[in-house]
């Protein structure tokens, strides 16, 4: 590879971009990284090996043009106003982006490679030119049960999520936080008495996340101590776009776009970090043991980690908690269903900052380059 041009690599998913590439030094494969910046052109880059390089305007077509890959993690608006005019412009490199304005083009690619590999290959093949990361729900549900559509053996899924602060977005964890930390505050003096009223305790935290004062300018709603069950914008069917990318995207991302399996459920913000979690009520197309389901989902990818039906194990491995930065999926709770044999439980849990957001994007990058 040679020049590999990095938009939108100091936010939150960028950060996490730059520390897996340098974990896995993926720089050294890169003859010219070169760095741009929205708002700092002209000072000094990131050395990530070479040396430092003043970063260059993430706004000039120019430049950008000079590339032959650009990663983006700058966010849909930079792609929207950027994209159509350096395409206009008749550069023809490879568009990398985090963000979902171009998910949907049916000249783009939402790459999760461990699940779609041959059809990232084949749109390579085909002269395709860009390469979106998934919505990070998706990508997450696809690392744990992937293996289960890839066999044919997915007739439906309900999922229903548990989704982390940091999908809205960097404020939004410090507002969490803040939520949280204001919820204690207004009762610390009644929770260092072993004998105040636990009655007490729970009105004053009620008073206080329903007060004008509490820190709800990101969320619009209280999360710590409560949850939001509404997740990105309101379409006309009565779903939020976040249950409509879980269909739309899942059948592009497998291929099936043509002949798509329905997935539906309601997504939730819940007071989690950085790991979404989900409840999968999955259809089968035929009574197939939990011993199989188990070995295909193991069998599927490297990252996948099997947590046996069972208490300790699950309350110990399959939380956000336990995940938090870590590539391996976690998925459990897999048992057939009173609904019939057909119908298999999961729940799984991933960090959506990885899976779900950086680690398709570098591995996409080192797709090119093999
Ligand atoms: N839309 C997701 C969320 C994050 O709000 O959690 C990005 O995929």
């Amino acid at each position: 590879m040679t020049r590999v041009g990095f938009v939108g690599w100091r936010g939150m998913v960028g950060s996490v971009l730059m520390e897996r590439m340098r974990a896995e030094n993926d720089f050294a494969r890169i003859a010219d990284p070169v760095f741009f910046s929205t708002s700092q052109a002209g000072q000094p880059g990131p050395d990530v090996g070479r040396g430092a390089s003043p970063l260059l305007d993430a706004e000039s077509v120019e430049a950008l043009g000079e590339m032959d890959v650009i990663l983006t993690c700058q966010g849909g608006s930079y792609t929207k106003a950027v994209y159509p005019e350096l395409r206009a412009a008749g550069w023809d490199g490879y568009w990398i982006d985090a963000a979902s304005a171009l998910r949907m083009d049916p000249d783009a690619t939402i790459v999760l490679d461990p699940v779609n590999r041959p059809v990232i290959d084949a749109a390579l093949d085909a002269g395709k030119r860009d390469f979106i990361g998934g919505n990070c729900t998706v990508s997450l549900m696809l690392m744990a049960i992937g293996g289960l559509f890839n066999a044919g053996l997915v007739e439906w899924v309900s999922a229903m999520t548990y989704q982390a602060a940091s999908g809205a977005g960097a404020k939004n964890m410090r507002e969490l936080l803040s939520q949280m930390g204001a919820l204690h505050g207004s009762v610390a003096g009644l929770l260092a008495d072993p004998a105040a009223a636990i009655l007490e305790i729970d009105r004053q935290v009620t008073d206080c996340m329903r007060a004008p004062a509490f820190p709800t300018a990101n969320f619009g709603a209280p999360l710590a101590g409560s949850l939001i069950p509404w997740i990105d914008t309101q379409l006309e069917n009565g779903q939020s776009r976040e249950e409509w990318k879980g269909y739309a995207e899942t059948n592009k991302i497998l291929g099936l776009s043509d002949a798509p399996i329905p997935i539906d459920g309601i997504c939730a913000r819940v007071g989690a970090m950085r790991c979404h979690s989900q409840g999968l009520t999955i259809k089968l197309t035929e009574d197939v043991a939990i011993a199989e389901i188990e070995r295909i989902i193991t069998s599927s990818n490297d990252w996948v980690r099997l947590i046996p039906n069972e208490r300790e194990q699950t309350i110990r491995a399959l939380s956000p908690a336990a995940a938090t930065g870590m590539l391996q999926v976690p998925v459990g709770r897999l048992r057939k269903m009173n609904l019939g044999n057909s119908y298999v439980s999961a729940f799984t849990v991933g960090d959506q900052l990885l899976w779900g957001a950086a680690e398709p994007l570098r591995r996409m990058l080192a797709i090119l380059d093999e």
